[in-house]
C-alpha cells in the first residue's frame, strides 16, 4: 500500500470510537485499489467477515491482496448475482457464527432481504452510502432492522460535485483513445440533472462541449437554463448530441426513444449500477457488437449506429472513481454510521446519518487538510448561537482590555 492511499480523517476516528460491542462486519462494496486502506482499517476496527465486491468496480490485483491478508471476498458475476446472493452470503454467516454483525453497503442490494435478516438477533444493522442504495431501500417499504443512509449528507453532496469531473475525466480518456476524437466543441447532452448531472454539465462545459440538458423535472430544467446550460426536451436531446451523459439513476433512455438517437453518438452512464438505459431493448432492437472492453456498437435496422461505454455501468469506476482527501471523508463518515449501528442507537427502519455525524466528520477533516484550523480550537465554535456568545463575550473583553489600557 502506498502513501497515497492513506486515510488520515479515517485513522483519526478510528482511535476515537473503539468497538466496545467487538461486532464483526460484511462490506459490500467497489473494490478498488484506492478501497484497499480503507477495508484494513474498518478490519481493524470490526473485523471483515467478508467482503462482497460490486461486479463493475472489482480490481482483480486488490481482491487477490485482500484475500492474501486473509480478508474473503466474493466476486459476483454480475449485477443480478450480487442482488441475487447477497443476502444469502450474510445469512449463512449469521447462521454459522452469533458474533453480533453489522453491513455497510454501496447500492441497495439488501433491500430486499432486511427482514430476513432481522430474523437474528446478532444481525445489527446496515449501513448505505448511495442515493441509489437509499431509494431501493426506501422502494422496499418498512424495514425491521436499522438501516443508517449517508446517501443525502452534506458530506455526501461535496462528493457529487466533483463526481461530475471523473466522469468526463474518463469519458475523455475513451474518446481519445478508442475514438481519436476530443470534447471541445462536441454537441453533449445531459439527461437528468440532479447532484450528479449538474457536476457533469459543469465539468463538460469546462471542457469546452456544448450542453444540453433534459430533466423529467420541469423545475430542474429551469435551474439548468438558469445555470448557463441550454435546455430541450429528450427527443432533441437524443437526435442532436453527439456524446449523451445519463445522469438520472433510473432508465432514462427507453425502447421507444432508440429511433432518435443521433447516428454514431456515444452513451455514457454516470449514474450506478447498468438501470441508466434498457440494455434489453437494446439488444432486441439492435444488432450488437464488442468493438473493444469498453465500446459497444448497437446497430439499428436503418443502418444508423451508436456507441455504448462500459456496458452503461458508472464510466468513471474505469479510473477509480474518487480519490484522496474527498474519499477519506466519505470513508470517515461511513466509519462513523457503522460504530452508531454497531452502539445499537439507530431504531429499526430506513434513516439519514445525524448532524453531529456530518459535523464531525467535516470539523476533523479541515484539523487534518486545513491545518490552520487545527491552531484556532479557541475562536472556532461551530454551532449557532454558541459561536454568537463567543463573539460577544470576545468583543466585551477587547473593549474591556481597551478601556483598562486608556
Ligand atoms: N458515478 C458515480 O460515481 C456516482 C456517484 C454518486 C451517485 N451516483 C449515481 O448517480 C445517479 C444520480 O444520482 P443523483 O444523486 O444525481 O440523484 P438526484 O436525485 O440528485 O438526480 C436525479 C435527477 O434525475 C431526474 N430524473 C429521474 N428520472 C428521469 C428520467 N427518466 N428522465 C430525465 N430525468 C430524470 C430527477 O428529476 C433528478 O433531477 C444515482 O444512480 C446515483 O447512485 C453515481
Amino acid at each position: 500500500m502506498s502513501n497515497k492511499h492513506i486515510l488520515h480523517v479515517l485513522k483519526k476516528l478510528i482511535k476515537k470510537y473503539p468497538n466496545s460491542q467487538k461486532c464483526h462486519s460484511v462490506l459490500i462494496t467497489h473494490v478498488l485499489p484506492t478501497a484497499e486502506s480503507y477495508i484494513h482499517l474498518v478490519h481493524e476496527v470490526f473485523p471483515v467477515t467478508l467482503v462482497i465486491a460490486i461486479p463493475y468496480s472489482a480490481d482483480l490485483l486488490t481482491i487477490k491482496a485482500l484475500r492474501e491478508k486473509g480478508i474473503p471476498v466474493y466476486l459476483p458475476e454480475g449485477i443480478d448475482e450480487a442482488f441475487l446472493y447477497s443476502g444469502k452470503k450474510i445469512q449463512e454467516i449469521l447462521e454459522k457464527d452469533e458474533t453480533p454483525l453489522l453491513v455497510q453497503e454501496v447500492g441497495g442490494y439488501l433491500a430486499g432481504c432486511c427482514d430476513n435478516l432481522s430474523k437474528f438477533p446478532h444481525f445489527l444493522g446496515i449501513v448505505e452510502d448511495t442515493n441509489n442504495g437509499h431509494w431501493r431501500y426506501q422502494m422496499a417499504g418498512v424495514h425491521s432492522t436499522p438501516v443508517l443512509s449517508m446517501a443525502q449528507s452534506p458530506i455526501k453532496d461535496i462528493e457529487d460535485t466533483v463526481i461530475g469531473d471523473s466522469v468526463v475525466y474518463s469519458t475523455e480518456r475513451i474518446f481519445r483513445e478508442e475514438f481519436n476524437g476530443i470534447l471541445q466543441g462536441i454537441s453533449c447532452g445531459v439527461i437528468g440533472y440532479g447532484k450528479i448531472g449538474t457536476s457533469t454539465s459543469i465539468a463538460l462545459k469546462g471542457r469546452e462541449s456544448t450542453v444540453m440538458v433534459y430533466d423529467i423535472d420541469p423545475a430542474r430544467c429551469i435551474r439548468a437554463r438558469l445555470e448557463g446550460h441550454r435546455i430541450g426536451p429528450l427527443k432533441t436531446i437524443l437526435s442532436t448530441s453527439d456524446l449523451i451523459v445519463g445522469c438520472t439513476g433510473k432508465t432514462s433512455v427507453r425502447k421507444e426513444d432508440i429511433p432518435y438517437i443521433r447516428d454514431n453518438a456515444v452513451l455514457v452512464s454516470a449514474s450506478a449500477k447498468n438501470e441508466e438505459f434498457d440494455l434489453v431493448a437494446f439488444a432486441n432492437e439492435c444488432t450488437c457488437e464488442k468493438i473493444n472492453a469498453v465500446v459497444w456498437r448497437y446497430t439499428q435496422k436503418n443502418g444508423h449506429c451508436f456507441y455504448l461505454l462500459h456496458q452503461g455501468t458508472p464510466v468513471n469506476f474505469r479510473d477509480r472513481s474518487i480519490l484522496g482527501y474527498i474519499l477519506d471523508m466519505i470513508y470517515a463518515e461511513l466509519f462513523l454510521c457503522m460504530h452508531l449501528i454497531a452502539q445499537g442507537k439507530i431504531e429499526s427502519g430506513l434513516h439519514h446519518s445525524p448532524l453531529s455525524i456530518h459535523t464531525e466528520v467535516a470539523q476533523t477533516w479541515l484539523d487534518v487538510y486545513e491545518p490552520s484550523f487545527a491552531c484556532t480550537q479557541e475562536d472556532k465554535i461551530w454551532t449557532y448561537p454558541d459561536s454568537l456568545h463567543t463573539a460577544v463575550t470576545r468583543t466585551f473583553l477587547l473593549q474591556t482590555t481597551q478601556e483598562l489600557v486608556c
